[in-house]
């Protein structure tokens, strides 16, 4: 495979290294990813994780497995287990639809080309998110950000990361608001550590208490990510995306989604057709640390604990993409449904 080095991926020869996200901020551990079912630990666990990532990891450690020389049948079934390993988010399966079937012999060169390729459109889609929606901050702007969508979730410097990256380069005096995004507090750990590599000025905040900071008129704009994106402009994002968005409607702030077109799903009409991920009662019940577990709930207590919500397009202000910004009335006219046909299927 082509050499390729991100914030969080690392790729040469043969071998695939990830940086360990869950170990974030305290240590910066990289871990390797030999086989594919390395991989699909990684990605479930949140070693690696942010829609954007986790293609290009699957798509890379399925190169891998064909530089190993698996025989068709086996990358087949790795391309079923890795598609299935976490389900809202699509940019895993728009990259994988046309990469091994069952017509035609895998071509292990031809897969590491797409992987390297899929890397390097990730970067360069990144960039000009960052610039189609830099234009929308304006001087002085507070910003509320969910989530992670930074150089972490990416190949290259991240959506609505990227955005808030490339207008403080731009010198545009701006603030973020960090909501620390319960339950695995990918806000609190990973985001502000991007920030303060960024040297971006922020404050982090618990999810519940944005409404009161734009009461106070200190937040102007609202940008997140997205997993998965509906042709109506329906959108999946981390729990708690909805939730944000219903407070800036309240209170007037523009909510701005970014994402590359990768992330609309080419076969979704509206968001109740997308599948959204439940994770395991015990991210919500404590903390598992390097030591003993700490439960602040009783240890058996009953959870729900769905890893996404999705929001309905009438609470976004408009979506920002790699090839243009869409506003609600664009998205109600169809627009998204004729941009997803770059991503359909050729065959
Ligand atoms: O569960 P996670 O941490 O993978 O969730 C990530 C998000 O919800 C991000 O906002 C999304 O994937 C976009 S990352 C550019």
């Amino acid at each position: 495979m082509e050499e390729r080095t991100a914030m969080s991926f690392r790729v040469s020869g043969n071998e695939i290294w990830v940086l360990d996200q869950r170990a974030l901020p305290q240590e910066e551990n990289w871990l390797p990813s030999k086989t594919v079912n390395d991989m699909i630990g990684h990605i479930k666990n949140l070693v690696v994780r942010g829609a954007p990532l986790i293609a290009i990891a699957a798509v890379h450690s399925l190169a891998q497995l064909a530089e190993q020389g698996a025989s068709k049948e086996d990358l087949l079934l790795a391309k079923k287990v890795l598609l299935l390993s976490r389900p809202t988010a699509v940019n895993l399966a728009n990259a994988m639809h046309s990469l091994v079937s069952n017509g035609t012999e895998p071509d292990p060169e031809h897969i590491a080309k797409a992987a390297a390729k899929l890397f390097d459109d990730d970067v360069a889609m990144c960039e000009r998110i960052a610039e189609n929606g830099a234009a929308l901050v304006c001087q002085g702007d507070g910003i509320i950000h969910h989530c992670n969508t930074g150089g972490l979730a990416t190949a290259g410097i991240g959506t609505a990361l990227g955005i808030i990256k490339r207008a403080h380069e731009q010198g545009k005096r701006i603030h973020v608001f960090v909501d620390e995004t319960r339950p695995l507090l990918q806000g609190a750990r990973l985001t502000v550590w991007e920030l303060e590599k960024l040297g971006v000025p922020y404050s982090l905040i618990i999810d519940s208490i944005s409404a009161v900071y734009m009461e106070r008129g200190e937040i102007q704009k609202a940008f997140v990510g997205a997993d998965r994106i509906a042709l109506n402009g329906d959108v999946a994002n981390k729990a708690g995306t909805f939730n944000l968005a219903i407070v800036c409607r309240h209170f007037g702030v523009p909510f701005y989604v970014a994402a590359p077109i990768t992330t609309l799903d080419p076969y979704a009409y509206a968001g109740a057709s997308i599948p959204i991920e439940e994770r395991d009662a015990e991210e919500v019940r404590g903390y598992q640390g390097p030591g003993e577990k700490i439960f602040w709930s009783s240890k058996n207590c009953c959870v729900r604990n769905p890893a996404f919500d999705l929001t309905p397009n009438a609470l976004v202000t408009a979506i920002v993409t790699d090839v243009g910004v869409y506003s609600g009335r664009e998205i109600k006219s169809g627009c998204l449904e004729e941009l997803s046909q770059d991503i359909l299927p050729t065959c």
